[in-house]
């Protein structure tokens, strides 16, 4: 086995700087990945952008998490003297930037708190406390003085329904928190390296906005209405200034591919309920890998006559368990039950909020009604971990790829023929990705893998986006590429060609080694390389990843690599 790495300390600094007129900014940056949110999947730390902007009124915007409270504190009395500030701006009331509002009204009493009425809503029940507050609606402005004056954009879903982005006209800055974020803890306060934060920057839209494209695209058509942006000052990561346009057209390009979709699942979760919003992360994340598109929805605060024509509307109902003894919560349920119908699928996961509604009556419930079930019910016994995330995201695949599957047959028939069978005479070898990532697994079968340059030793695999594995070969993540032998593979083909369940051991049954990058080796491969992914390049229904190969070895030096003879090029 090879031994993981000690755990070390946390390490948690602050950066204030100077980004703009009368604009400063305190960055809480949290360089080590402590927790295994689906989001945070590539390990690059994040940060907790804060923003003090002085007119001749002072506002605050967006705090910290509560792990910097003393820094975070610390660099804020530094920057400026709480009781001078006289708003606090809130964004989105999720506690890695509202974790220290508390702390904040206690040193500065007489600031008023400015939100959308859903944020205010919350943002109650976070701190338990009277304060001033200003509920803001889209289009109303905060005049500060000396020219900045702040104009609301209502940016619900992107990422709680609580969200909105600030503009400032003088600055041309506009504040938008989780939007335009990433997970990347750098020193550069800017997006100078594009090709630095990319990565980071696609799978954190993947994991929190994609489900909410449609959303997205209402936040982008609202911007339009403001002045000139020269700067996004997002509330995780590098603030966007030099790769601005580019990286919001990405935003517009991947939402308007997804609001394309022609089958959709409602994900209906409670926001700030146990583990719900997260697990909803990783089932919606499963889902809209394979081309079906999501619409999140926050039980706690969605209207009933949403929740009605949300659940009545999709072809798939996903469910995070909310808390049995809410009387709001057991309304949306009935809600939820009176509006679906039979030809509509489900699924039931539980939250881990130490409330939740029992799952097998209400999957009862839902079966009498006709609806199929997607997946098993997800049952959450532990504090979740990355093997849950894994579950519910293989589950998310499971329900999308149900739903999808007559789609996909009669677009198959659809193409000409010679065309398939010419392009099914492309032949590839054959071989087995294998990875592991903190305490999960995965594998798959492949044969689009072809070697792609010489210095550094590279190649390239593609790989499906609704596979399993595909969550483990983001940008600097680490696999083994195994060879099959010609005459000596039937066994391991037919094992990984399974259909596993969600969440399943892949490797149950087959004779595996360790490899330095400590994924599995197949000890019955003819050669393995230990790869790591350098760069993605998305084509339509997979993606091309670039890999270095750091080292190999063969097994038999006269063995031969099987090939895959195919019928067919438009499926496999
Ligand atoms: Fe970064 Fe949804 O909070």
């Amino acid at each position: 086995m090879v031994a993981l790495a000690a755990k070390t300390q946390t390490r948690l600094t602050i950066q204030t700087a100077e980004i703009a007129s009368d604009t400063t900014a305190i960055r809480s940056l949290d360089w080590d990945r402590d927790r295994f949110d689906i989001e945070f999947g590539l390990r690059n730390g994040t940060t907790y952008n804060s923003f003090i902007i002085r007119g001749e009124k002072i506002a605050l915007v967006d705090t910290s998490h509560e792990k910097f409270r003393q820094l975070y504190l610390e660099a804020l009395t530094q920057a400026i003297d709480p009781a001078e500030i006289d708003y606090l701006v809130i964004s989105h009331t999720e506690p890695d930037h509202s974790g220290l509002v508390k702390d904040f009204l206690e040193l500065a009493p007489q600031a008023t708190v400015v939100g959308s009425k859903v944020a205010i809503k919350f943002l109650e029940d976070l701190v338990h406390q009277p304060f001033q507050r200003q509920i803001v609606k889209g289009g109303d402005e905060l005049d500060l003085g000396n020219g900045h004056v702040l104009e609301f954009v209502i940016a619900p879903n992107l990422h709680w329904p609580d969200t909105m982005f600030s503009y400032d006209r003088k600055t041309e800055m506009l504040f938008t928190c989780d939007a335009f974020g990433m997970h990347y803890c750098d020193d550069r306060m800017f997006d100078e390296e594009l090709a630095a934060i990319e990565g980071d920057y696609r799978f954190y839209y993947d994991c929190l906005m994609a489900p909410n494209a449609r959303s997205v695209l209402t936040a982008l058509k609202r911007m339009e209405g403001l002045g000139t942006i020269t700067t996004i000052a997002t509330g995780h990561g590098p603030l966007l200034r030099y790769n601005l346009t580019e990286l919001v057209e990405r935003y517009r390009r991947w939402s308007q591919a997804r609001a394309k979709a022609e089958t959709t699942v409602a994900v209906f979760y409670v926001s700030d309920y146990g583990f719900s919003d997260r697990l909803s992360q990783a089932l919606a994340r499963g889902i809209t890998k394979t081309g079906v598109a999501v619409e999140m929805m926050d039980l706690k605060s969605a209207e009933l006559q949403d929740i009605q024509e949300l659940a009545g509307r999709t072809s798939g109902i996903a469910i995070s368990l909310p808390p049995a003894s809410l009387e709001s919560s057991r309304g949306a349920v009935s809600t939820i039950l009176a509006a679906v119908k039979s030809k509509q699928v489900v699924g039931l996961f539980e939250s881990y909020g130490g409330d939740d509604e029992p799952v097998d009556p209400l999957l009862n419930k839902f079966r009498e009604l006709g609806l199929k079930v997607a997946f098993p019910a997800i049952r959450v016994k532990d504090m979740p971990g990355e093997a849950t995330y894994q579950l519910c995201e293989e589950s998310g695949t499971d329900m999308g790829q149900l739903l999808s599957r007559d789609r996909k047959i009669k677009a198959r028939k659809a193409l000409d023929s010679d065309l398939d069978k010419a392009l099914g005479r492309i032949s590839g070898g054959l071989y087995i990705i294998t990875a592991q990532k903190g305490n999960i697994t995965g594998a798959m079968l492949a044969s689009w893998v072809s070697q792609a340059s010489f210095q550094p030793l590279g190649l390239t695999i593609a790989v499906a986006k609704d596979r399993a594995i595909e969550s483990m070969m983001q940008v600097g993540d680490t696999f083994v590429l195994n060879a099959l032998e010609e005459g000596n593979y039937m066994h391991l083909m037919k094992h990984f060609l399974k259909r596993f369940p969600p969440g399943a051991d892949r490797f149950a049954g087959v004779k595996t080694q360790v490899a330095e990058n400590g994924s599995p080796i197949l000890a019955d491969a003819l050669a393995y390389m230990e790869c790591k992914v350098e760069t993605r390049m998305e084509c339509s229904d997979h993606w091309i990843v670039y890999s270095t190969v750091e080292a190999g070895r063969v097994s038999k030096p006269e063995g031969l690599t099987a090939v895959h003879h195919r019928k067919v090029g438009n499926y496999y």
